[in-house]
């Protein structure tokens, strides 16, 4: 039956998936399949069972498309769709929730601290910055693509972090700075898919490294030794199911110099644009881009 394409949206993330949208769309109707592109921001969804959609691929990243809205929306109409439930995308759009879950298992996670915009005093910042050893990572807790996040390492520096990640965000998580590298892991119908080492000249894995930049190196095989493979593997598949996901994602990781795991987030309706990871670890398992899409577009039967 006829599939629609959920592209665009309007979170932060709406270029990148238009990005991944469009990629997608190009892929099925390549390969002879029905599929149209719709964009919540301008399309009017709630005419998609009327127009004989009969499953849908989400490819919206961020609030709305990611966080368990559309996918409650389209339960509620009975049309299948790609990826992830609805209690399971909402946790996952949540960093401190989700980590909460992980440290209920033991799951390595960084230390940290949640914010709320309206309880800040900014007389506390020297004291978060002592409890979370000195740096920090600061992140809007319901964002995507690296999104208002920065560095700080001292008071001055977290305040004017968490003034900008305010902007995107009620609530922050500051958490505890690992220097990396970042390693992702991404799942696919309850497999895990070659890892990927990410490896860039800025601080972190930022928006420019990971969508302009081509100076981002990524390393796929990731050049890790079977062993610490198979524990990054055991640890993302955990990381999956404590959430209840199912379908597919990409867990993200950092690792530290001592070689220790810590699980950064679970990212439900990852991207699938010319630069984005599941297509390289699907390139690296054998899969084309279109067959991952067709894979991806199973989970709808
Ligand atoms: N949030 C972006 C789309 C990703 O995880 O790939
Ligand atoms: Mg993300």
């Amino acid at each position: 039956g006829k599939v629609a394409v959920l592209l665009g949206g309007n979170s932060a993330e709406r270029e990148v998936s238009l990005a991944s949208g469009n990629a997608v769309l190009k892929a099925l109707v390549d390969q002879g399949i029905d599929a149209i592109a719709v964009d919540p921001k301008i399309d009017d969804i709630t005419l998609l069972k009327k127009q004989g959609f009969e499953r849908v691929f989400i490819a919206l990243h961020g609030r709305g498309g990611e966080d368990g809205v559309i996918q409650g929306f389209l339960t509620t109409l009975g049309i299948p769709f790609t990826g992830c439930d609805v209690l399971s995308s909402a946790i996952a759009m949540d960093k401190a929730k989700t980590k909460q879950i992980w440290q209920s298992l033991q799951l390595p996670t960084a230390k940290y601290q949640v914010i709320v915009k309206e309880c800040f005093d900014e007389s506390e910042c020297a004291s978060i910055i002592a409890d979370l050893s000195g740096t920090v990572m600061v992140k809007p807790i319901n964002e995507g693509s690296s999104i208002g996040m920065a560095k700080a390492s001292n008071a001055q520096q977290l305040k004017s972090a968490l003034i900008e990640a305010f902007k995107f965000d009620n609530k922050v998580l500051v958490e505890s700075w690992i220097t990396g590298p970042e390693y992702t892991v991404a799942l696919l119908n309850g497999k895990t898919l070659p890892a990927i080492r990410m490896q860039t000249k800025n601080e972190f894995y930022d928006y420019q490294a990971k969508y302009q930049s081509t100076e981002t190196q990524y390393f796929c095989p990731c050049g890790l030794e079977e062993n610490n493979l198979a524990t990054l593997n055991q640890i993302a598949n955990e990381a999956f199911e404590a959430i209840g996901c199912s379908g597919w994602g990409r867990v993200d990781f950092m690792q530290d110099a001592q070689g220790n795991w810590y699980l950064l987030e679970v990212n439900t309706v990852p991207g699938m644009t010319p630069t984005s990871l599941v297509p390289k670890a699907a390139k690296q398992a054998g899969y084309s881009f279109e067959r991952l899409v067709v894979e991806i577009l199973k989970q709808t039967l």
